[in-house]
């Protein structure tokens, strides 16, 4: 499972990638926006970061819109995906931009979306899990749905597992198969840290110390 880190922030980018775990980022114009910088001068800086994919959204709201904006986008650097959400415009944008470019179909909330994604050729498409559950709606058994159609007919569109608001999510998209989940920093350090490893290493490494000729080997 590939996974990426969703989010602007540079820091927060830089941190998790020293750590060797992440394959790409995904942004949307609300996280692009809450970093108050220059959009142009984050991408450059995220794709210089980080080598892979980079998923950067188009905000416009008309078709027409939308396949320009993707096409200026895509130039910006050789990993950019861009991401076209999945409304009504979207997906007539998604029937040209499928043939030129890579895209990430976002903000996907039925199976349906998603397999009219994969027949318009998204690289990626992006279930949200999270708002899924929010709404009452499990966003697991999304995910579930989406690879099951996916493998029924060997659609090569990736399953981007998004709104991964939980360390939970993450385990069952994994469980369900997703190609990638994509991570917001918050999540990423739970995923790591475990209270029980800490709490057995000290042990261990109390036990070590109360020999004296231990101290003396490194
Ligand atoms: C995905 O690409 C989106 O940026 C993101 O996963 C949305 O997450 P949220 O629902 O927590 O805002």
């Amino acid at each position: 499972m590939e996974i990426f880190i969703d989010t602007a922030n540079l820091d927060d980018i830089r941190k998790y990638a020293d750590y060797g775990i992440i394959d790409g980022v995904t942004t949307n114009p609300a996280l692009i926006a809450k970093e108050g910088q220059n959009f142009l001068e984050v991408i450059e800086e995220i794709c210089a970061i980080v080598d892979g994919p980079v998923s950067v959204e188009v905000v416009g709201n008309t078709s027409k819109e939308m396949i320009n904006e993707a096409r200026r986008i895509s130039k910006l650097h050789k990993n950019i995906v861009v991401k076209i959400p999945a409304s009504l415009e979207g997906f007539k944008a998604l029937k040209v931009l499928g043939q030129e470019i890579r895209t990430n179909f976002t903000i996907v909330y039925s199976s349906n979306q998603a397999l009219l994604a994969a027949k318009l050729n998204a690289t990626y498409v992006s279930p949200f899990v999270g708002r899924l559950d929010v709404n009452s709606t499990n966003g697991t058994n999304l995910i579930n749905e989406i690879v099951k159609i996916y493998q029924n007919y060997n659609f090569q569109t990736k399953i981007l597992a998004a709104s991964m608001r939980n360390s939970v999510y993450v385990k069952e998209a994994a469980l369900s198969g997703a190609h990638v989940a994509t991570i917001p920093p918050e999540v990423i350090e739970p995923m790591m840290f475990n209270e029980l490893t800490e709490l057995s290493l000290d042990g261990f490494l109390k036990a070590w110390n109360e020999l004296p000729q231990n101290k003396k080997i490194f």
